[in-house]
């Protein structure tokens, strides 16, 4: 008779080999909650599509959690943008200072500064954040041979990638700080007008033309090659995805003529319920460690902010319930008890083993601390970051599925950038391949990875706002409109 793997709460005593497949067996039965069947996640795509529909209506929106964001950019680059612009890009723990000469036909070319956006600086005030900023930009000019390229006030495009209610293309409000930021007096504020008072505090002559998202920026730099692209999306710190829509369809800003890139947010989704059916109880825990709890529900399935630690969450629950390194390190000193200790970086790494080998996967373990792991261990582990990121990937080729099919259109190249996109060994084959499913044999689409979108992408904006204005320098606070 087959044993009764619901009555076995412990298995740390079983060593014989069909305790070992017991063991497999009940790892299968706890960790099913992760897996997504192929209906729900059509549910899914189709609840995706209806948030979207309802962040652009006014008065669906209050009730949406994916808001829809119009971003003011209302056409997609010719390709014949020329200009020497300034970019700057803040999003996540890195700031990047970017020198940008376009040249039709010709590769952007980038000079560049990074700097680390200290956390103290993360959780602190605006003031001292766009201070900060300006400060790295100072340097970044002053480091350049010759200073600046000329003495005229050079056009900036700013890649800010957080929720911005945007009315111009270089006024935005941030509406809510993610991705554990949390600086005090910017919420609420235009932090293209911020940016500016710094730079001029700063005695930097330089124009903010124009506030973009990260999406937006690697929207706009694959269009630049392949006037196909009609998606941007980011699968990086965070989560989030711009599609380019009609403006007849979006009430949330005026015009009803031509089309508008919208910055979905969709990172919130969820935050109305709408992930219950999905969300595990490894998800609630860490979504109670964040410093935004109930928001970002999407972004906390899927983000490589969060994917490491959910899966040390679920390490952690399988190693006090004895199917995890059995016998071996006391529950109370097993290395992963500490927050932050297994990261996406560790995942993509295990998933990177061919499969039925464990040697990257032997490695990670080492790093853990735990040099010594059977194959059941390594088997564990792998299952375990194979389901979170199956899960991942299924939720995000729903919500591709779900922009294909509100678009409408017959050929789309979808714009990529993002570190957790571009290091996973199987991420894009896998979305792809689900969102064939969802669209059906015969649509055509593909993927492209962007590269530094939110570089290029911005200096792309500025460059034809001011080719537009007949100058490569132009007013600060003009919208494209
Ligand atoms: C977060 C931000 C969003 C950004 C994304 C990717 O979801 O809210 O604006 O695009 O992260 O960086």
């Amino acid at each position: 008779m087959e044993p009764q793997v619901e009555a076995i709460t412990n298995v740390s005593n079983l060593v014989s080999p069909s305790a070992k497949t017991e063991r497999m067996q009940l790892l299968n039965n706890i960790i099913a909650p992760l897996y997504i069947s192929n209906d729900l996640c059509c549910t899914l795509e189709r609840r995706i599509r209806m948030s979207v529909e309802w962040g652009l209506r006014l008065k669906n929106n209050p009730f949406t959690s994916i808001k829809c964001f119009p971003t003011y950019v209302k056409s997609l680059p010719t390709g014949k943008e020329e200009c020497e612009c300034l970019a700057i890009d803040l999003g996540g723990t890195n700031l990047r200072c970017i020198l940008v000469s376009l040249k039709q036909g010709r590769e952007p070319v980038l000079k560049e500064r990074k700097a680390v956006v200290p956390i103290s600086v993360q959780q602190g005030t605006g003031e001292d954040l766009f201070r900060f900023v300006a400060s790295e930009m100072k340097s970044f000019l002053d480091s350049l041979p010759g200073g600046l390229p000329n003495d005229s006030c050079l056009p900036l495009g700013f890649t800010f990638s957080f929720p911005c209610s945007q009315t111009a293309l270089a006024a935005a409000q941030l509406h809510h700080w993610t991705k554990g930021f949390k600086c005090s007096n910017v919420e609420g504020n235009d932090v293209g007008r911020l940016l500016s008072e710094a730079l001029s505090a700063a005695g930097l002559n330089i124009s903010v033309v124009a506030v973009l998202n990260d999406t937006t920026g690697a929207l706009m730099s694959c269009a630049f090659k392949d006037p196909s692209t009609r998606i941007g999306l980011i699968l990086g710190t965070g989560t989030n995805a711009c599609y380019v829509e009609r403006l007849d369809e979006v009430e949330t800003a005026d015009g009803s003529e031509g089309s508008m890139v919208i910055n979905t947010e969709w990172g919130a989704f969820g935050e109305k319920g709408e992930l219950d059916i999905i969300r595990t109880v490894w998800d609630a825990e860490l979504d109670n460690m964040t410093p935004n709890p109930g928001q970002q529900v999407l972004e906390k399935m899927v983000g490589g902010m969060y994917l490491g630690e959910l899966i040390r969450i679920i390490l952690v629950d399988l190693k006090t319930r004895g199917i995890l390194l059995v016998g071996a390190y006391p529950t109370q000193e097993f290395s992963l008890l500490q927050p932050g200790t297994f990261t996406t970086h560790h995942l993509c790494e295990v998933e990177s083993d061919p499969l039925g080998e464990f040697t990257r996967c032997r490695k990670v373990w080492g790093k853990l601390g735990i040099p010594d792991p059977t194959d059941e261990d390594c088997f564990v582990l792998r299952t375990v970051c194979e389901a979170v990121s199956r899960r991942c990937c299924l939720l995000l080729a729903a919500g591709l599925a779900a922009l294909l099919k509100k678009m409408d259109e017959k050929d789309v190249t979808i714009a990529v950038d993002g570190s957790l996109f571009r290091y996973h060994p199987h991420f894009g084959r896998k979305i792809e391949h689900r969102i064939q499913q969802l669209m059906g044999a015969g649509y055509k689409f593909r993927m492209l990875m962007s590269e530094d979108g939110s570089g290029k992408g911005a200096a792309i904006i500025a460059a034809a706002l001011s080719m537009e204005q007949g100058s490569c320098s132009a007013n600060s606070n003009q919208s494209s409109n």
